[in-house]
């Protein structure tokens, strides 16, 4: 079946953006980006510190109890030692979207060489479709652009 209407959850992955300390754009980018492609039912964003722990909680909270369509994430992908995105992400998916990740990557690549050091992963947990992101606003429309076209399709099968 295809969903009438979808529900987001955004994550940001921020020490700082956690402890106030600076606005952060990247997660209300994301609301207003999946907002121009799907009538969403409803939407909610978090901002945690980058702690591996938290992220794999939240994570299997808002797929596997709150049942979110779409749980998008921004930032910690990078390899600065407090980057621990990928890895939560990876202990709490049932099974990996790596074209996903890879049309990200080959759009990514196209904006600029240092989409290299991206490690997002994609993947599915229950009936949620998990998608981590770089932190940047720039980085998060330009990841979107190449693979929110195929969100509603992906969620439509894992009904
Ligand atoms: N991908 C796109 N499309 N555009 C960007 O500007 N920035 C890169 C990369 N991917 C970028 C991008 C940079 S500079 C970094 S360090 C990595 O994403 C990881 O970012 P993160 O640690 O904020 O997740």
């Amino acid at each position: 079946p295809v969903k009438e209407a979808l529900s987001l959850a955004w994550v940001t992955l921020s020490d700082k953006g956690a402890r106030v300390q600076r606005e952060d754009g990247s997660g209300p980018l994301i609301e207003a980006l999946v907002r121009e492609k799907y009538e969403l039912a409803y939407a909610r964003g978090y901002i945690i510190p980058d702690e591996e722990l938290q992220l794999r909680q939240l994570i299997t909270n808002l797929a596997l109890h709150q049942k979110f369509d779409l749980i998008l994430t921004t930032g910690g992908t990078g390899v600065a030692p407090r980057d621990v995105t990928p890895e939560a992400t990876l202990k709490v998916i049932d099974r990996r979207l790596r074209g996903i990740e890879q049309a990200m990557m080959a759009a990514s690549l196209k904006k600029t060489p240092h989409a290299v050091i991206s490690r997002a992963v994609a993947g599915t947990l229950g009936t949620s479709l998990i998608v981590n992101m770089p932190g940047s606003t720039k980085a998060v429309a330009e990841n979107l652009e190449a693979v929110l076209s195929a969100f509603g399709h992906t969620i439509a099968k894992l009904q």
